[in-house]
């Protein structure tokens, strides 16, 4: 198998390819200024007051607004084959629909069918993606098998092909055993890789799922009766301390409870690296144990304290990423385990509504300020999985990955009026007070006064270099900061400084 031919990027030599955002509350994680932006070839060239620009330059009035990095999406499963079904969001309308919602750039999990080898995974995954995302992707690779042939290959993905992650799984069928997690955790000690774990023990499921049924309890409510919180926390206690032994960093996905996430702040207390990602799904939603549509792994909780409590630990950063686990399954394809609750495919929507659901259960209700927001939504995806500074900052020389934000309109969610291809929508009828009147990609304005103009195929697949200095040499991440103001021209640009610190 070949690699995938790579795309020439869209980028229209014209005055409709600059653009001058003006007046807008730029921010960062580190803080908020008030300042112009000046985009050019979909890069950010300028940002400053009494900025000179070229004539027939197109100008956004952002006055009142914030201009905020374009939202990273690190967590979602597009037509994704699994447990029977595949999930309905191609990657042309998901991420269309990530656009609509603020996000800029997702990363999805590249999952090999049984037999299947992890490179020519990631080929057929570039294959079935390039032409048809509306924004810039990257992949992290699943290893629901462990081989020596998997050992090899994930160093030919590293090194070759812009891979940097890895997801373990601790539940399903497909899960690793200790010996076998270890093992992984040690090679991407190695490679310098991100290692992630979807942390719940499979072991104690499976039994639970059986005892369950023969019991008669076969209706969605068996689902989170098989899977409670001491199940989740067991097993991320458990990765961290198989971690430990190899020294590498781990990152948690969807962290689910509060228990779950008191074994991760334990683990952090005494030193240890390691991040946790909360899905939007869990902030917004309490688990109804009736309700098939609600069915994903580990469970929305049904305790109705757990959000609340997630997104504290998001803003005191115990937790220190939300994405949506987007893995959509439409009801009629949930019906499949009408008669038996581990057969319903996993999964729920969040792509489109990330951004909105944490601005109004944390920005509107109080509970974490704007640049906080920009940090759980963006920035430390794009610092963990080594993007930053070209994404998840608004700085001279990143990518004109940017969203205008309007904190005082609302908008009320529904699958109504979703972009998903899902027909239903887990966050129906939340209203959410802020929303994203332009959404800059690249710097191509693909929502525009709220108009949806996505492109299929404009977004690029971005590779990923491994030894990310937030994860593995967090002394080194100042030194990434890029000039805020100031000509891209002047001043050094950011690829540059990126290349001298993955020399
Ligand atoms: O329920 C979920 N999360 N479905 C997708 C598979 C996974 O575990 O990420
Ligand atoms: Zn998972
Ligand atoms: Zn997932």
């Amino acid at each position: 198998m070949s690699t995938p031919v790579k795309k020439v990027p869209i980028h229209l030599q014209s005055s409709q390819n600059r653009l001058v955002i003006r007046h807008g509350k730029i921010v960062n994680e580190d803080g908020i200024t008030e300042d112009d932006i000046y985009i050019e070839d979909g890069f950010i060239k300028q940002i400053g007051r009494n900025l000179i620009i070229p004539g027939g330059t197109r100008t956004i009035d952002a006055r009142g607004k914030y201009i905020l990095p374009g939202g990273i999406d690190p967590h979602t499963h597009f037509e994704f084959e699994f447990m029977g079904s595949k999930s309905v969001d191609d990657f042309y309308q998901g991420t269309k629909a990530a656009l609509a919602g603020g996000t800029t750039m997702i990363i999805d999990f590249a999952f090999p069918k049984p037999g299947e080898s992890i490179l020519d995974c990631f080929y057929n995954y570039r294959q079935t993606a390039d032409d048809k995302v509306c924004c810039d992707y990257s992949l992290h690779m699943c290893l629901p098998h462990w081989s020596e042939q998997v050992k090899r290959e994930m160093e030919i993905l590293c090194k070759d092909h812009g891979i940097n992650s890895f997801k373990m799984f601790m539940a399903y069928n497909f899960m690793l055993n200790d010996a076998e997690l270890y093992s992984a955790f040690e090679q991407c000690q190695k490679l310098g890789a991100v290692a992630q774990v979807h942390a719940e023990n499979g072991s104690i499921i499976a039994k639970n799922v059986e005892r369950l049924l023969a019991k008669g309890i076969v209706g969605p409510e068996g689902h989170e009766l098989s899977r409670p919180e001491e199940v989740e926390s067991e097993a991320v206690n458990r990765a961290c301390v198989i971690a430990k032994q190899v020294n590498v960093p781990i990152y948690v996905v969807r962290v689910s409870s509060e228990s779950a996430a008191n074994a991760i702040a334990e683990r952090r207390s005494m030193g240890q690296t390691l991040f946790g990602e909360v899905e939007a799904s869990s902030l917004a939603v309490v688990g109804n144990p009736h309700d098939f549509n609600l069915v994903t792994s580990p469970p929305i909780r049904s305790n109705p304290n757990t959000c609340g409590q997630l997104l504290q630990l998001l803003s005191s950063d115990v937790l220190q990423v939300v994405g949506s686990d987007n893995c959509t399954f439409n009801s009629k394809q949930k019906e499949l385990g009408k008669d038996n609750f581990s057969k319903i495919p996993n999964g729920v929507n969040g792509v489109e509504d990330r951004m909105s659901v944490v601005w109004e259960k944390g920005v509107h209700a109080g509970v974490i300020d704007p640049t906080r927001f920009v940090a759980i939504t963006s920035t430390n995806a794009a610092k963990i999985f080594n993007l930053y500074p070209r994404k998840g900052y608004i700085g001279i020389g990143s990518d004109a990955d940017i969203v205008i934000w309007n904190p005082t309109a609302t908008r009320i969610i529904s699958a109504k009026t979703h972009h998903q291809a899902v027909d239903f929508n887990i966050f129906e009828g939340l209203e959410c007070h802020g929303v994203p009147e332009y959404v800059i990609v690249n710097g191509r304005v693909v929502v525009d006064e709220g108009q949806l103009k996505a492109v299929q195929g404009f977004g690029r697949f971005i590779e990923t270099a491994v030894f990310p200095p937030f994860v593995y040499d967090p002394a080194k991440v100042e030194d990434l900061k890029p000039q805020r103001n100031g000509n891209v021209d002047e001043i050094q640009d950011i690829r540059e400084i990126e290349k001298i610190i993955s020399e």
